[in-house]
């Protein structure tokens, strides 16, 4: 066995996928700050306003957040801003597959906890569009409600597989329910990324938070998610037997996660960070 693994082809052929999976890990650690960071943003500013009786605050940065006389509405953004922290938090610890194997029954109670957050804070963020009104355009306001239709599809995949002990496919479901509940966070950071890298707002109007460049985000973070066709190269790439396939897949996560982190440095710096200072 140890002679037939320092074998020159075979020893050629681990290292893509070692690649394959340091990109992954990468992708895993810098996803995983960035998804606590606007977690800790979210507590730090929605949850210390609520818990202060200050609604008000919440109009500091949603323009339709709390309404005044409107209980029933202020209950609903209400629930969508404070259960999305258990979505940005827990998310991560679900991916680990460390807690899965040592306490599979925190993965299992996180799991239900995960699924039905998800399942709420998307129909509440549905609800939120089309009676209060959100900031952007049309097609924002029709992509970011498709992508609730996949939270809705993918969530109730994901526990069934579970359910029904189809572990391959449940893992599958689960990663791509992640990557649309993580639709808000890729949104933000490819916002912030864009404007770092530009050093302003281009492509768009800032004032009226629409433009080409925001209709191209929308469209690809929500209605035609690049998160899920990006995944959906990384299982291929997993079972495929092409290096260079393998090769190619690994260094496009690397170029991703590295245009992620400087979106998630311009977030924490230019948006998250001064809200709660
Ligand atoms: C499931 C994952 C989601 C999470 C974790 C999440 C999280 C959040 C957070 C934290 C905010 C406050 C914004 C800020 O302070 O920067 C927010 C606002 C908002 N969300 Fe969500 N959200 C999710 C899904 C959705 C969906 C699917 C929709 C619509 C269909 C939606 C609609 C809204 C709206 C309308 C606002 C108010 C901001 C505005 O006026 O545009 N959300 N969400």
């Amino acid at each position: 066995m140890t002679e037939q693994l320092s074998t020159p082809s075979i020893q050629a052929q681990f290292r893509p996928q070692k690649l394959l999976n340091l990109a992954a890990t990468t992708w895993y650690v810098v996803t995983t700050i960035g998804q606590w960071a606007f977690g800790i943003y979210v507590i730090g500013f929605y949850g210390k306003s609520t818990a202060s009786g200050d609604l008000a605050k919440w109009n500091q940065v949603l323009p339709h957040g709390y309404v005044k006389g409107d209980w029933m509405g202020n209950l609903v953004v209400g629930l969508h801003v404070l259960l999305a922290a258990i979505l940005v938090l827990g998310g991560p610890l679900q991916l680990l597959p460390f807690i899965r194997r040592r306490v599979p029954r925190i993965h299992r109670w996180l799991g239900r906890i995960y699924v039905t957050t998800a399942l709420i804070v998307a129909t509440g963020g549905f609800v939120m569009v089309w009676t209060r009104g959100a900031v952007g355009d049309f097609v924002q306001h029709i992509s970011i409600s498709i992508q609730t239709i996949y939270i809705i599809l993918f969530a109730l995949l994901a526990w069934r597989c579970a359910r029904a002990r189809q572990f391959d496919q449940h893992r599958k479901w689960a990663l791509r329910l992640f990557m649309v509940v993580s639709g808000v966070w890729f949104f933000r950071i490819g916002l912030m990324c864009w404007l770092v890298l530009n050093g302003g707002p281009v492509g768009f109007d800032p004032q009226t938070f629409s433009g080409p460049f925001l209709t191209a985000l929308a469209v690809f973070t929500y209605a035609l998610p690049a998160s899920l066709g990006i995944l959906e190269l990384y299982f291929y790439a997993q079972k495929a037997a092409k290096r260079g396939v393998i090769t190619v897949v690994a260094l496009l996560i690397f170029i991703l996660t590295a245009l992620m982190a400087v979106g998630i440095f311009g977030a924490i710096a230019g948006m998250w960070l001064p809200r709660i200072g």
